[in-house]
């Protein structure tokens, strides 16, 4: 049986997963055991696109951080009569193997399934696979304010709306995931600046900049809501 006391010294695990660029996943490599997220690092990197800059970033990193792929089409064609529901069951799978304490969706560019929160929540047990110690939360950033553009795209439909007018700002969140899209409660919502007439790439430079910090905030705040900092001596400092 695990020593109890260890749950409290051992270090915290996040799984990530990406589309992409995985700058975000850089931000949150660059402070993993830092001051930024102590005792905190990140145990797989989960991409759905094979090419994705963000798995080299991963693997190249020191340590290097295990990752892996699963690619929707390429699952369905090699599982025929298998659905999009049995992919994020799978995507589930792949996670919860790496045992993380937490998970961030750092430009993952899939709706997160209700099926994959199940399984996260520890309400749904995948065959052959453990019953979860405990629930597994998971974080998504999100490049808009709470409830301004839900779904793809944000970026630009957020820039259109403030550039005619209809909007007066803007910004990036990131929240906890439910199954309602980009409607989970905000751990860290900050307003981004927005000028009128300059080019949609000059804001997304700002966005980004933001993103990269508030990705390891909030990731800090979620990862010592489920286990509380230690002090220097290895004790918890909130007993
Ligand atoms: C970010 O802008 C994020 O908000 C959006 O996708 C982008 C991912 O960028 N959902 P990167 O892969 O982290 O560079």
């Amino acid at each position: 049986m695990d020593d109890p006391s260890s749950a409290l010294t051992s270090p915290r695990r996040l799984a990530v997963l990406i589309s992409g660029e995985g700058t975000n996943l850089q931000a949150l490599i660059d402070a993993q055991n830092t001051l930024l997220l102590p005792n905190t690092h990140i145990v797989l990197v989960l991409s759905n696109r094979k090419n994705a800059r963000g798995l080299i970033r991963a693997s190249t990193a020191s340590p290097p951080i295990p990752t892996a792929y699963l690619g929707l089409q390429p699952f369905l064609k090699s599982n025929p009569g298998k659905t999009r529901d049995d992919y994020d069951l799978e995507v589930a799978r792949i996670v919860i193997r790496a045992k993380p304490d937490v998970v961030v969706c750092a430009g993952w560019m899939h709706i997160v399934s209700e099926g994959f929160l199940d399984v996260l929540k520890g309400t749904r047990v995948l065959e052959g696979e453990e019953i979860l110690a405990r629930e597994v939360p998971v974080i998504n950033i999100h490049p808009a304010l709470f409830g301004q553009f839900d779904g793809t795209h944000a970026v630009e439909r957020g820039f259109e709306a403030f550039q005619k007018g209809e909007v007066d700002e803007l910004g990036v969140m990131v929240h906890r995931v439910v199954k309602e899209v980009d409607r989970g409660e905000p751990l860290i919502q900050r307003r981004v600046e927005v000028v009128k007439g300059e080019a949609i790439e000059v804001y997304e430079e700002r966005l980004h900049k933001v993103e990269w910090e508030i990705i390891v905030e909030a990731t800090r705040i979620i990862v010592d809501e489920i286990r509380p900092p230690l002090s220097s001596d290895g004790t918890n400092l909130h007993n």
